[in-house]
């Protein structure tokens, strides 16, 4: 998508370098970073200069390719994997990238094993920008019917950054609202500021605006009166992790966005490629919910009038704090799917349906 009317991918591959936006700096500084070490691209997850399920999953895969240039010691290769699987644990695309990269290099040699690795981290980019931009196509008829009844503007409420920015283009819950803005159906997008790091506000606001969307950031606690007053025609969110039974796993304050569509009879929507499906995990309570440093809840960033970035406190000094970074929305309140495929029922027989998946 575009950021000054230029098209942009979220990561790619130049001259034995992996570039990358940095996210940190959103949206006050646009930064171009490159990533020279598989040390760099476990930082970079970590921090979060990258992040979004589908982004770190593809990190990690292109982190692997750097791990082959640095060395041709397969333990390094090993102990990268584990370092990068490891190195934010809710999102289930690290895994899934890191274990399909390996399957596809054990039993190259060493001659080809860096074209083999680069070609499968360039192919699991491609896959990413075909199936957001299916989900899309899909997640349109959504929005589409609820034009054609309404005949008025369709606002859509998000949480965090489920963008372009999250995925390598398109994204996942943003999809469908970019293909109905090409369609030319009105829409506006409420987008939850989604503390403590603010990925709604700095990340889902500026790339609609970049886009030419209308938006709106909303405090995470104004959700529920909109949808009491009818300024919610529907939801739309991303997941890090999607249970077979149809729970899913999202940035924190999604299940109460849940609770409350639910209460006001709004359709909520939860849109994934199928690389966020944990098809093994069966019980939600069981997925590593990230406890992320208390920092990021006392301090904020900001720009002042002089353009100058600062970083400020703004709880006092004493006080404890708690940073859970994830919750689960159960499947009973999630009104459908929106995958690469179709759009199903958050149910185990119905996600295995649409995957042709056989009941193990
Ligand atoms: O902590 P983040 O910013 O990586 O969390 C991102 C989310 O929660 C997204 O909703 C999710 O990864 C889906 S991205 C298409």
């Amino acid at each position: 998508m575009k950021i000054k009317g230029k098209e942009y991918r979220t990561i790619w591959f130049e001259n034995n370098v992996v570039k990358i936006i940095d996210q940190t700096k959103l949206p006050h500084q646009f930064i171009i970073k490159d990533l020279k070490t598989v040390k760099d691209a476990i930082n970079a997850i970590k921090i979060m200069e990258v992040r979004g399920a589908p982004l770190i999953g593809a990190t990690a895969a292109y982190g692997l390719v750097l791990a082959i240039i640095e060395s041709n010691d397969r333990s390094f290769l090993k102990k990268s994997s584990e370092d990068l699987i490891n190195s934010r644990p809710t999102a289930i695309n690290l895994k899934w990238a890191v274990d399909r990269m390996i399957k596809k290099l054990s039993g190259i040699n060493n001659n080809e094993i860096l074209n083999i690795a680069l070609d499968e981290a360039k192919e699991i980019c491609e896959e990413d920008v075909k199936f957001c931009k299916n989900i899309g196509l899909n997640g349109l008829k959504i929005i589409e019917e609820i034009y054609n009844k309404k005949k008025d503007t369709v606002n859509i409420l998000t949480h965090c950054n489920a963008g372009w920015l999250a995925t390598i283009n398109w994204g996942t819950a943003t999809s469908p609202i970019y293909h109905a803005h090409k369609k030319g159906i009105p829409v506006h997008v409420w987008a939850d500021e989604t503390r403590p790091r603010n990925q709604g506000a700095n990340l889902t606001s500026y790339e609609l605006n970049e886009e030419g969307i209308k938006n709106t950031i909303i405090a995470d606690n104004t959700g529920g009166i909109l949808m009491q007053r009818g300024e919610v025609d529907v939801c739309i969110v991303g997941t890090d992790r999607t249970l077979a039974n149809g729970d899913v796993c999202n940035k924190i304050g999604t299940y109460l966005k849940a609770l409350a569509a639910y209460d006001n009879n709004i359709p909520f929507y939860v849109a994934l490629p199928s690389s966020t499906i944990d098809w093994n995990l069966k019980k939600a309570k069981d997925i590593p919910i990230e406890e992320r440093n208390t920092e990021e809840l006392s301090h904020i960033d900001g720009i002042d009038e002089n353009g100058q970035i600062k970083n400020v406190r703004i709880y006092p000094k004493k006080s404890k704090s708690m940073n859970l970074a994830f919750d689960i929305t159960p499947a009973k309140f999630i009104t459908g799917l929106i995958t690469e495929k179709g759009i199903c029922k958050a149910s185990e027989g119905e996600l295995r349906n649409m995957f042709n998946l056989v009941y193990e």
